[in-house]
């Protein structure tokens, strides 16, 4: 018999259990649930939503599998290293030697070899979701703040401000310079932070950017690192989609300009990576804080302990991630999937009356519907996203949960499904515009 139980309606919880900070009250998070509801399948639910608002990459997922087939013994308990019992018992939050080895030398064979990384100071977390709270924790306290360049991923939202108590500023970026950070708007938010009375702890900034899908230019990296030295604050750099750059030379990683720089400055410089996107494995629950300051390495690594990766998770991607042949081949093969894709996007949107902000990485792109616009305002912008969420069947994230200051730019996923889905969507859009052109607007 199942136990029926009263929700109480007066017991108290904490003040981070009822605080709205977390956002996923957004339409980010509302169109994944519409989704779950009423999902797309070509042959049992045609007529479905097709979800676009997920990153998650799933082109070269035949990739992996092919690996785990021919390496089976990456997977299988044996005998050694990948024995049942060595798996089981303890493990120590500094997490296996071989995988943070064969983690540092995937980052530095996704920068094509140009910048250097010390296995000692991998940190190992559960996705970059935990090193982004992790870092936050770290170099802020409550009531502090970040400074983050707009448009960014919603779930900053909840990573660093919700459990932290920190405050997000945003570094208002727009479309006048291809949504790039310029020194003025640093300033600016530098300002509007001290007007707010919050110490400033940190830039985090998203290179390649989500939502953009675009790199961050060397000058514009110089240009935030000079700030975060003369601010004396903190430089995060989320490089979780450094891998999918359509092509390895268009990224510049952090990493690389305090090469350029001999280290100097360095020990206020921290960057967060993932497996989730460039090997397609968020279920997995890999992340690190790469940090170049000791006692950061060390305090995340104490802190590690609440979001340690399974050894059974490390092992298998050790083993992975050390076999060269493989993840050279995976790299570029991904690399140039995602740009097909891409192309494959852009031209049916392109044909379809859509323009989109020039990428070159990631798993989306930047669509401007600022043209169908009843009204330029957020919530103008939110009549357009419900109607596409219902009436074409297509959940794509709004500007506005990214925290664009303009209105009528959308995020467009095109990695998590097949070409055959991509096709329908885009299909779907196209009707959709020749409607409205239709009905004159
Ligand atoms: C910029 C950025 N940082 C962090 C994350 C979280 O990644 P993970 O799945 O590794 O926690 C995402 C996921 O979409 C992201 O886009």
């Amino acid at each position: 018999m199942a136990i029926e139980i009263e929700q109480p309606t007066t017991v108290e919880l904490s003040k981070i259990a009822v605080s709205k900070t977390h956002g996923e009250d957004s339409p980010y998070f509302a169109g994944w649930k519409a989704y779950d509801e009423d999902p797309y399948h070509d042959a049992e639910n045609p007529s479905g939503v097709i979800q676009m608002g997920l990153a998650e990459n799933q082109v070269s997922f035949d990739l992996l599998e092919e690996y785990l087939a021919k390496h089976s013994e990456a997977s299988i308990f044996g005998n050694g290293a990948l024995s049942f019992r060595e798996n089981a018992l303890f493990q120590d939050y500094h997490g296996l030697k071989s995988f943070r080895q064969a983690m540092s030398n995937f980052m530095e064979q996704i920068r094509g070899g140009r910048a250097k990384f010390d296995s000692d100071r991998v940190v190992l977390t559960a996705g970059a979701t935990a090193a982004n709270e992790l870092l936050t924790f770290i170099l802020a306290d409550p009531g502090d703040a970040l400074l983050v360049p707009t448009p960014y991923y919603p779930g900053f939202d909840r990573d660093l401000r919700w459990r932290t108590g920190v405050n997000i500023v945003p570094i208002h970026c727009d479309s006048s310079n291809n949504f790039q950070v310029t020194p003025d708007a640093l300033e600016s938010a530098y300002r509007e932070a001290a007007a707010l009375n919050l110490k400033v702890r940190a830039v985090l900034i998203t290179n390649p950017s989500n939502p953009l899908g675009a790199t961050i230019q060397l000058s514009v990296l110089e240009e935030i690192l000079d700030f975060a030295v003369r601010k004396n604050i903190h430089l995060v750099s989320d490089e979780i989609y450094s891998g999918s750059t359509f092509a390895s030379s268009e990224f510049i990683s952090i990493a690389e300009i305090l090469e350029s720089r001999g280290y100097k400055d360095s020990e206020r410089v921290h960057i967060v990576y993932s497996l989730s996107k460039d090997l397609g494995l968020p279920g997995f629950r890999v992340g690190t804080i790469y940090s170049y300051n000791d006692k950061v390495v060390t305090t995340a690594r104490r802190m590690s302990s609440f979001t340690l990766i399974s050894s059974q998770t490390q092992h298998l991607l050790a083993s992975m991630l050390s076999d060269k042949k493989f993840t050279e081949n995976y790299i570029k093969t991904n690399r140039e999937r995602l740009m097909k894709r891409y192309n494959m996007i852009i031209e049916g949107l392109r044909s379809a009356g859509i323009e989109c902000l020039k990428g070159n990485a990631g798993l989306f792109c930047w669509m401007n519907l600022s043209q169908l616009l009843a009204e330029p305002t957020r919530e103008g912008e939110l009549v357009l996203w419900k109607s596409i969420l219902r009436e074409v069947k297509l959940n794509i994230s709004p500007g506005s949960s990214c925290h664009c200051s303009e209105p009528g730019w959308f995020r467009v996923c095109f990695a998590n499904m097949s070409e055959q889905t991509l096709e329908v969507a885009l299909n779907r859009l196209q009707n959709f515009m020749d409607q409205r052109k239709t009905n004159g607007n």
